[in-house]
């Protein structure tokens, strides 16, 4: 039987900045993504039952149609279905590191490995593009995931402008197992409370994004100097999520204040906050001194870093 089993790693929001409504009821945004270190595995294998089955370690995480590794065959099937019809099923089985409903993209990379791997497993022979659209039918940070590395990110978060690679600037990440932040709640209660800044129209929009194509964060990042990016970076979605959730508010005092700690900040909609450190050996004395300050084993910690890339090949066995 063919398979193939891809690595798919998270992603971290360096900069989220929410511009103005679209007419879809999503937001414009400028962000700028970087994958991190921590990734799950995902192994797709043909199957002879000409059905689409997902597998999953992590009992919060769904394996049924709502869970978007699922949507993303579905999808494949759906474009495809004569080489669908002809290789039969696919059984998914994703092995589950990245913390979930974290502001992680973790639903969104597995998503981007399952297009990836069935473009090998059927010898699609896909374009990077063309699987980036795809991608982006299936949630706003799914095309980043694929490429992975630093990227602006603009639109609905789907169209990239890929920056030079960003590896090895090492961080301290913290999640509470059982917090889970909405993402439709924040972006809404975000517009509700700030909506009257939004952009009105298609000049201040291109302007807002330009200004984070030329701005501070990208000359940071063009230098890959951790300090400076560490003062730069940003996520509007702190002003709604932090008020809501104490126990966010509280992490992300804390890691402040940490010795050693050059920045911090919430990625994405939440609830994970990340910290910015100077080596990996920063990293282990700051996730000590947290876990000292919150014994709370509800409380999960990592020592990551960012890398250069999105979803790498493991293995596979197919004719490529
Ligand atoms: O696209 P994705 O499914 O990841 O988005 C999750 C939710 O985040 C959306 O349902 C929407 O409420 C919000 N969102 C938004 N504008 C964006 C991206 C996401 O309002 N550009």
């Amino acid at each position: 039987m063919r398979s193939y089993s891809l690595i798919a790693p998270a992603k971290i929001n360096l900069y989220l900045e929410i511009i103005g409504n679209r007419p879809d009821g999503y937001h414009e945004l400028a962000m700028i993504l970087q994958s991190i270190d921590i990734a799950d595995q995902i192994n797709l294998q043909a199957a002879s039952t000409e059905e689409i089955h997902v597998y999953c370690n992590h009992p919060q995480v769904p394996a049924d149609q709502s869970n978007l590794a699922y949507r993303a065959a579905e999808l494949m099937a759906r474009q495809f279905p004569d080489v669908f019809s002809n290789f039969g099923g696919i059984d998914i089985t994703v092995t589950k590191r990245i913390p979930v409903a974290a502001g992680l993209a973790g639903g969104s990379t597995n998503a981007a490995a399952v297009l990836v791997g069935i473009d090998l497993l059927w010898d699609l022979g896909l374009t990077k593009s063309e699987l980036e659209e795809l991608g982006a039918t299936l949630g706003s940070d799914v095309s980043f995931c694929i490429s992975g590395g630093t990227a602006i990110a603009t639109g609905r978060g789907e169209l990239l402008s890929p920056l030079p690679s960003l590896n090895q600037i090492h961080l301290v990440l913290a999640k509470y197992l059982s917090l889970e932040v909405s993402t439709p709640w924040a972006y809404k209660t975000y517009r509700q409370e700030f909506g009257n800044s939004y952009v009105k129209n298609t000049e201040d929009l291109v302007a807002r994004a330009n200004a984070v194509h030329s701005g501070e964060m990208v000359k940071a990042i063009l230098d890959k100097d951790a300090a400076k990016i560490s003062q730069k970076l940003h996520n509007d979605l702190e002003k709604v999520v932090l008020p809501a959730y104490p126990q966010v508010l509280q992490l992300r005092e804390l890691f402040a204040t940490q010795e050693g700690v050059l920045g911090t900040m919430m990625s994405g909609s939440g609830p994970s906050v990340f910290a910015i450190v100077e080596s990996k050996a920063q990293a282990e004395i700051v996730k000590q001194q947290i876990r000292t300050a919150i014994p709370d084993e509800d409380l999960e910690l990592f020592v990551t870093q960012t890398i250069a890339n999105g979803i790498q090949i493991l293995q596979g066995t197919g004719n490529r």
